[in-house]
């Protein structure tokens, strides 16, 4: 089975058209999917048409869904988390590098996000190739991650602030969540090794202090995402993209002050990063 790709960049990033998610796929479709995941580390589906059941069938396809913590999901599809920017809002959920929720022991393999409704200009999201970004880095770096563990945190600012206004009334959830994981992570399909620090969740290196671990982790957050290991995907109405934590970030850009913006997102369960 083979499907039409039209790469967005040069590094990262596919296109699938032509595939209808709503449609109960064989397991030869879902089985090039994944392979087009690994090929590219996000791919993109335009214009699907799906419900909210018909999303959440096709997301237990590629995974298993699981509920985020800190935003309520939508009534009777709690793994659906909308992704919401209003327009007298001015922080964007996701506005700044991650992969996401780093600060799970188990975090997740990948996520799904579905664009419902778009501001006229602007909103778009980045991707970047973090197998490049950890290929990319000297030896002498290379020696010095291979001991490292970064750990991350559910209350660092970069990435608690964008998520303030959505927590809902009830507050949800104000637990700290903390995990250690290796700076570089193996792949546990690829087998290649992805820089695994990120700007939003990596508070300090494991038996290092902050201010020992700043300098190493500002060089990474840096070099991690420069132009030349990202994508940029245009939305539109329908489109859904799904992205492979394990060796890609993403980063919502925050471009679009006075308009409204709605996602519903799905995250899969990982594993442990070793
Ligand atoms: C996210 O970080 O999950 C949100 C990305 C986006 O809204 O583009």
């Amino acid at each position: 089975m083979s499907l039409e790709l039209r790469r967005i960049g040069g590094v990262i990033g596919a296109e699938i058209p032509g595939v209808d998610l709503a449609r109960d796929l064989p397991a030869e479709t879902i089985a090039a999917i994944r392979q087009a995941l690994l090929d590219h580390l996000v791919v993109f589906f335009p214009g699907q048409d799906l419900t909210s059941a018909q999303y959440r069938t096709f997301a237990t396809r590629i995974g298993t869904p699981i509920e985020y913590p800190f935003v309520p999901g939508l009534d009777g599809f709690p793994e659906i988390t909308p992704v919401l920017k209003l327009p007298e809002q001015k922080v964007a959920f996701g506005g700044n590098w991650h992969s996401d929720t780093t600060y799970f022991a188990e975090p997740p393999m990948a996520t799904m996000l579905l664009a419902r409704e778009l501001p006229a200009h602007g909103g778009d999201t980045m991707f970047a190739n973090q197998y490049l970004a950890y290929e990319t880095l000297s030896d002498g770096m290379k020696s010095i991650l291979s001991g490292l563990r970064g750990v991350s945190r559910s209350d660092k600012a970069e990435a608690s602030r964008t998520r303030e206004d959505r927590a809902g009334s009830a507050g949800r959830n104000r637990e700290i969540m903390i995990a250690e994981h290796p700076a570089v992570r193996t792949h546990p399909e690829t087998g290649r090794k992805a820089l695994y620090v990120n700007i939003a969740h990596t508070a300090y290196f494991a038996g290092m202090t902050e201010d020992e671990s700043l300098p190493i982790l500002r060089f990474l957050w840096q070099h991690q995402t420069r132009p030349e290991f990202t994508c940029r995907f245009a939305w539109s109405p329908g489109a859904l993209a799904l992205w492979d934590n394990r060796c890609a970030q993403h980063h919502a850009i925050n471009d679009y002050d006075g308009q409204k913006r709605l996602m519903h997102r799905i995250t899969l369960a990982g594993d442990v990063p070793r």
